[in-house]
């Protein structure tokens, strides 16, 4: 059978860990749909190039190849910023999104996860799951990694960059952050990654019968 899994929630969720898990459980390809924007936002700033030029944004859009997005390469916060600028243009997002449905089209099914996974890329995704957590577990997170990593920052411009962040994606008009209709919530703000996960696996476990059922 064919198991697709759109995965959607605003930055530092956790969703990324969470379909990483699951895609090495259940087997199947992930793409992680943020490192397209950031691949474009990339360019541009490579190029010094302004982030609202679409001609060149969508030039950048269709070179990218889904083999070579280089995750460590893109992980900076500036290029975050920057992929959630050029995240607004909707011909960029028309191109990422083409590329985005062509991954999915695989024989076992595959995992992608987004801001318009559930809504737009896959509307027709058997499973859906929207992952968040309020804005200052989200930072806390974001601020202990940084700190594990031996970086310094500040809590508090954490949280105002998460929510800088969350306004500007569920505000554009094209393709805003929100949960898809028939998305299961799962807000992790008090569970751990594990608690997430066995979450995650009961939906998705029921929506395998279901379908062998059918
Ligand atoms: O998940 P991330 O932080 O790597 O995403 C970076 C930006 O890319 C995010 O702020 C908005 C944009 N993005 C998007 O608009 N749609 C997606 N499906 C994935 C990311």
């Amino acid at each position: 059978m064919t198991l697709t899994i759109a995965i959607d929630g605003p930055a530092a969720s956790g969703k990324g860990t969470l379909a990483r898990k699951l895609a090495a459980h259940y087997h199947l390809a992930h793409l992680d749909t943020g490192l397209t924007y950031r691949a474009v936002a990339k360019a541009l700033l490579d190029a010094s190039q302004p982030l609202d030029d679409e001609d060149l944004a969508v030039s950048a859009a269709k070179g990218i190849r889904l083999e070579t997005l280089d995750r460590a390469a893109l992980a900076t916060h500036e290029i975050g910023e920057a992929a959630s600028r050029v995240a607004v243009l909707p011909a960029v997002r028309l191109a990422l999104v083409e590329k985005q449905r062509d991954f999915a089209r695989q024989p076992q099914g595959a995992i992608l996860d987004g801001r318009d996974i559930g809504t737009v890329v896959l509307p027709d995704a058997p499973v859906k799951l929207y992952v968040t957590a309020t804005p200052q577990v989200r930072a806390q997170r974001r601020f202990d990694e940084i700190l594990a990593r031996g970086g310094a920052v500040v809590y508090d411009d954490i949280l105002a960059d998460i929510r800088t962040r969350d306004a500007r994606d569920m505000a554009r008009s094209d393709s805003p952050l929100k949960p898809a209709q028939d998305a299961y919530l799962l807000d992790t703000s008090e569970m751990t990654i594990e608690a997430a996960f066995a979450a995650a696996r009961a939906v998705i476990d029921i929506a395998i019968h279901d379908c062998k059922q059918d």
